[in-house]
């Protein structure tokens, strides 16, 4: 026996593409530049480079790989250590051990979700007494909410260790004015398909430093020399975005503030509807900037709300609606059990009562408040 049809499925954050992806996606794949280079790319990377307000771009195949060539500009390499944001995607760690380094993780800050710059000096004055300095601070923009940046590159400067910013989710936010990204030695961005625009998979590293742009291009492109044979003097990846791909990625930056500020609205929407409702509360905005809002976060409390982020989390499914628990610590991750952590309660705390509700920027009001619904129900019949 079949049931009733499930209403249409509502993803947590899909792709919202237009007419002008679709006329550049075209228009490349007419002019027949189906490679890892050509003249999308490097349009691309002009565009993006006004968007963020940094000069030197390189369009790549993920964050990740944005993320594992600005660590290896900085110098990462074997036994070497990286303060790394605890609360984050693996993506962030594993470009860490990619170079044989490893991560050490701080935890997050109550008030942001992001790195806590009081337990980066904490770790930083215990390395520095131990007479081993990390190589590198990577500090995340979580869910589009950039890091306190003064205070991290303030601490950061007084011990001479840079800092990459690991911007993947965070592109159209701003901290103190200036647009994510543009903090720190170097940083990473995503256009994974849930991100807040994107290219299906792809990431850019940007830099103010030119010629740290240039060696990652240079390395993104299996670190082929200038000659007319095939050589190579070091080792290089194939990281190079597509020319199709940055076609795409320049449709999706033309309509980049249109996705801001519909990310906002169903932030403040869900902020309207939810905000009251005992035990529910939302990931905290920091007065210093302004989040991308790229997913919409919730923390319950089960005591005060009636039912936990789980069960609100399956209610929701049967309904169709997907939404998802926020991301576990890495200190909590099998993989990374062996690796020294600072703090960690607070960023266990957000994990074990978080939500991240659907924040796709095509979402209708109605389907809002069809979630909404959802979550109000659990409340009074959490196992229903
Ligand atoms: C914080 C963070 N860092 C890095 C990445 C990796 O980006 P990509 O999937 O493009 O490799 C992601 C997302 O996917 C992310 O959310």
């Amino acid at each position: 026996m079949t049931g009733p049809p499930l209403p249409k499925r509502i993803y947590l954050s899909p792709p919202h593409m237009g007419p002008a992806e679709r006329a550049l996606l075209l228009d490349a794949f007419d002019s027949n530049w189906i490679a890892p280079l050509g003249p999308h790319v490097d349009a691309f990377e002009r565009e993006f480079c006004e968007t963020v307000d940094v000069p030197h771009a390189a369009a790549l195949s993920s964050g990740t790989a944005a993320l594992h060539l600005a660590l290896l500009m900085l110098g990462v390499g074997p036994g070497d250590e990286v303060l790394v944001s605890t609360f984050t995607f693996a993506a962030t760690a594993n470009a860490v051990t990619y170079l044989a380094a490893k991560p050490v993780f701080i935890d997050s800050d109550r008030e942001t979700w992001n790195m806590d710059p009081g337990l980066m000096e904490e770790e930083l004055a215990e390395c520095s007494r131990r007479g081993k300095l990390p190589k590198a601070v990577v500090a995340v923009d979580l869910y589009g909410q950039c890091a306190d940046y003064d205070r991290i590159l303030a601490v950061c400067g007084r011990y001479g260790v840079p800092v990459v910013e690991d911007a993947a989710e965070a592109l159209g936010a701003a901290y103190k004015g200036k647009p994510a990204g543009s903090f720190g030695a170097a940083a990473a961005f995503s256009f994974n398909g849930n991100k807040i625009i994107t290219t299906s998979g792809g990431g850019m590293f940007v830099s103010s430093d030119r010629s740290l742009v240039e060696r990652a291009r240079h390395l993104a492109t299996q670190a082929r020399d200038p000659a007319p044979h095939y050589q190579h003097s070091a080792v290089g990846y194939n990281y190079r975005m597509s020319n199709l791909l940055a076609a795409v990625g320049r449709g999706q930056l033309r309509v980049l503030r249109d996705r801001v500020s519909r990310k906002r609205e169903i932030f403040r929407f869900y902020r309207r509807a939810l905000g009251d409702l005992p035990g529910i509360s939302f990931m905290p905005i920091s007065g210093y900037g302004e989040p991308n809002h790229w997913l919409t976060c919730i923390l319950v409390d089960p005591a005060r709300f009636g039912a936990t982020r789980e069960e609100i989390r399956l209610a929701l499914e049967r309904e169709n609606i997907e939404s998802r628990p926020l991301w576990k610590p890495m200190h909590l991750q099998p993989v990374f059990k062996d690796c020294r952590v600072r703090g960690g309660s607070v960023s266990e705390g957000i994990f074990r009562e978080g939500l991240c509700l659907p924040s796709g920027s095509n979402l209708t009001d109605q389907e809002l408040e069809r979630i909404i619904r959802g979550i109000v129900h659990t409340a009074c019949r959490p196992s229903a």
